[in-house]
């Protein structure tokens, strides 16, 4: 796909319903021969739409208006490319605990998390946020400042509660810091302008965090995978996972994960984008939706459910 093809279906298909203004943009920028002509200067991993519009936001650039934003962006060009270079889209969800937690809770208690590609580790916390699936009641400690909605398809196992978690740890390539101004400053410019609800979640997120912040280890998941694992305490079940992290790598390095994963003593629980793993897809019961975004949840290696890229919805199989 090359440039202005990924914005127009960055806008058509990850865009469209989510955020009007990265709607417009992207679908501009991928008719704008300027603009693409300044992105073609950045290695291709770099051309993201949604790091470039963070970058743009985080420096203090304009986005609602077209003309304001490749004006901005146009003169500005040499500090938003170095702010592209140094930083990697780090969204860090912990909306997706929704689509996890059915699955967390079924294993046996209490769990050892170990999470890869981790960003600031606000997914380690599946225990301390609050879910409300549908229009159900709300569960989870009552004190949560952080409360989840999901919207359910299929018979999703709801839990009657959220799992027990004696450890959290994590991998990333650069793991962001709770207590860092600046680093939780770039989280919130990875979260898209219109969404206020994300932005107050991942604000709650931060505070739960900060009162008991992970391991968090600097490093490549398929170097650090087995260190962690090891290091998870006797009397817990440990458990792997990852949301929206391998398709940062080729896909001979997501074999050699799946492949040391399956040979060590845990779990593996994971919510990856559709196609990802095509030896996870598989395995699926129905063909992933064309038509929008859609994530798959596994344990195992074995296809659970669909899932929204945010954890907004579940859709689970029979
Ligand atoms: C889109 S973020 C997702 C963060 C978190 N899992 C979530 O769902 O909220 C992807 C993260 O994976 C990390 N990452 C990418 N490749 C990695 C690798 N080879 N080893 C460790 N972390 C990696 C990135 O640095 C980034 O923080």
């Amino acid at each position: 796909m090359n440039t202005s093809e990924w914005y127009r279906s960055f806008a058509a298909m990850e865009a469209r319903g989510q955020s009007a203004i990265y709607e417009m943009l992207a679908g501009r920028i991928a008719g704008d021969a300027g603009m693409l002509a300044l992105l073609e200067e950045l290695p291709e991993p770099k051309r993201q739409p949604n790091l470039l519009f963070a970058a743009v936001r985080f420096l203090g650039g304009p986005v609602d208006d077209y003309q304001a934003f490749r004006t901005w962006t146009s003169a500005e060009w040499d500090r938003v490319r170095q702010a592209m270079s140094e930083r990697r889209t780090q969204t860090n969800e912990p909306g997706r605990c929704a689509v996890l937690l059915p699955v967390l809770a079924a294993l046996p208690q209490p769990l050892a998390l170990i999470e890869v590609g981790a960003s600031a580790g606000l997914c380690l916390y599946p225990d301390r946020y609050r879910y409300r699936y549908d229009d159900g009641p709300v569960a989870g400690p009552a004190a949560g400042p952080v409360v989840l909605e999901c919207h359910t398809d299929g018979p999703v196992p709801l839990p009657g509660g959220v799992p027990r978690v004696v450890w959290r740890a994590g991998v990333d390539l650069n793991p962001l810091d709770v207590h860092s101004a600046e680093d939780m400053r770039w989280l919130e410019c990875l979260v898209w302008p219109e969404q206020h609800e994300r932005l107050a979640r991942l604000r709650g997120a931060v505070r739960v965090a900060r009162e008991e912040p992970p391991l968090l280890v600097r490093g490549d998941l398929n170097q650090m995978i087995g260190e962690l694992v090891a290091r998870a305490p006797a009397n817990a079940t440990p458990v792997v996972l990852h949301t929206s992290v391998l398709a940062y790598l080729s896909m001979e390095e997501r074999e050699a994960f799946a492949e040391q994963v399956r040979a060590l003593p845990c779990r593996w629980v994971c919510s990856e984008a559709a196609g990802v793993l095509p030896f996870v897809d598989r395995r699926l019961p129905r063909p992933a939706p064309r038509d929008r975004f859609v994530c798959v949840v596994a344990l195992d290696g074995r296809p659970l459910a669909f899932a929204g890229l945010h954890g907004q919805f579940l859709d689970w199989f029979g």
